[in-house]
C-alpha cells in the first residue's frame, strides 16, 4: 500500500469494518465502503472523510453477487486501482444443534461469509492483476480454526475462508497479491453481546455467565479490541508485510495459539 492507494472494505458500515476503514484511511487510503447499512456505511464515510480521506458508500449486499460487480465496477471507475480488498462483513448464522439448522439460513451464512469474498475476489483480482499489485485481507475467525458447537454454518463458513485464502494466495503470489486472513478470538461490541445472549439463551445460562467464560478462556483473561484487529490489517497491507502471504493469524489475546 502506498499513497494515494485504495480500499474496498466490506462491512464497513458499523463494527470491526468501520475501524478497519479508519485504521487504512490514517494509512492515506481512500475507502470504498461496502455494506448493505446506508445510515452506518454514511456515518463511516464522515469518519474517513474526517482524516482528509475519501469515503464513498456503495451499497453491496454480499448475498447478491450482481450488486458486488457493480460495486467493483464503480469502485474502479472512480479510483482507477482497488490497491486492497478487506472481506470482513460477516454473519453470525443460526444458533442451533446441526439436526434444528433450516436450510435457508444455512445458505444464507454461507452467501455471506464465502460467497460473497471470493465473489469479490474474482472481481477485484483482474484489476490487481493488470496493476501487478495487490493486498487482501479476509476477515475468519477463530472458529475458523476450532470447532464451536451448536454453529455449523458459521464454523464452516470460517473454515471455508481460511481454505479460500489459502488457495488464492497461492494462485497469486506471482502477481504481488497477498492474500491473508484474519482470525478474531471474541471481539468486545454489539454484535459479540448479541451472541453472548443467545449462546444464554441456548444452554440455559445468564448472558453475564457466557461473557466471563469468553474472558476466562484467554491467557490474558480479557476480549479483543477492534482496534487489534484493524491494526493487524493495517500492518499486512503495508510494505512491512510484503513477504507475508496464504496465513491466518489470531487476534485472539492468546486463546488459540495454532
Ligand atoms: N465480533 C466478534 O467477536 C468477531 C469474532 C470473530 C470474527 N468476527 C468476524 O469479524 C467480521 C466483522 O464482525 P463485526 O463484529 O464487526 O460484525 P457486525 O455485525 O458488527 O458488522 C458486520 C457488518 O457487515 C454488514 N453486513 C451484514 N450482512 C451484509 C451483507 N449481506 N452485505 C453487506 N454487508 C453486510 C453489516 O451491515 C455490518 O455493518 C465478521 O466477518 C465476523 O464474522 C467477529
Amino acid at each position: 500500500m502506498t499513497h494515494d492507494s485504495t480500499a474496498i472494505v466490506t462491512g464497513g458500515g458499523g463494527g470491526i469494518g468501520r475501524q478497519i476503514c479508519l485504521e487504512l484511511a490514517s494509512r492515506d487510503c481512500d475507502i470504498v465502503i461496502a455494506d448493505i447499512d446506508d445510515a452506518g456505511m454514511d456515518e463511516t464515510a464522515e469518519l474517513v472523510e474526517a482524516e482528509g480521506q475519501v469515503g464513498r458508500p456503495l451499497h453491496t449486499d454480499l448475498s447478491d453477487v450482481a450488486t458486488i460487480e457493480s460495486t467493483v465496477d464503480a469502485a474502479v471507475e472512480e479510483f482507477e486501482t482497488i490497491d486492497v480488498l478487506v472481506n470482513n462483513a460477516g454473519i453470525a448464522g443460526p444458533t442451533a444443534p446441526c439436526e434444528d439448522v433450516e436450510t435457508d439460513d444455512w445458505d444464507a451464512t454461507m452467501a455471506v461469509n464465502l460467497t460473497g469474498p471470493f465473489a469479490m475476489c474474482r472481481s477485484v483480482l483482474p484489476h490487481m492483476k493488470a496493476d501487478g499489485y495487490g493486498r487482501i485481507v479476509n476477515v475468519a475467525s477463530v472458529t475458523g480454526k476450532r470447532p464451536l458447537a451448536n454453529r455449523t454454518p458459521y464454523a464452516t463458513s470460517k473454515m471455508g475462508l481460511i481454505g479460500f485464502t489459502r488457495t488464492l494466495a497461492a494462485e497469486v503470489g506471482a502477481h504481488d497479491i497477498n492474500v491473508n486472513a484474519i482470525c478474531p478470538g471474541s471481539v468486545d461490541g454489539p454484535r459479540i453481546q448479541r451472541v453472548f445472549e443467545r449462546q444464554a439463551e441456548a444452554t440455559d445460562r445468564t448472558s453475564e455467565a457466557v461473557r466471563g467464560d469468553a474472558q476466562a478462556d484467554s491467557p490474558r483473561g480479557e476480549l479483543v479490541q477492534r482496534e487489534d484487529v484493524a491494526g493487524l490489517v493495517g500492518f499486512l497491507c503495508s510494505d512491512r508485510a510484503d513477504r507475508i502471504t496464504g496465513q491466518d493469524i489470531n487476534v485472539s489475546a492468546g486463546k488459540v495459539m495454532y
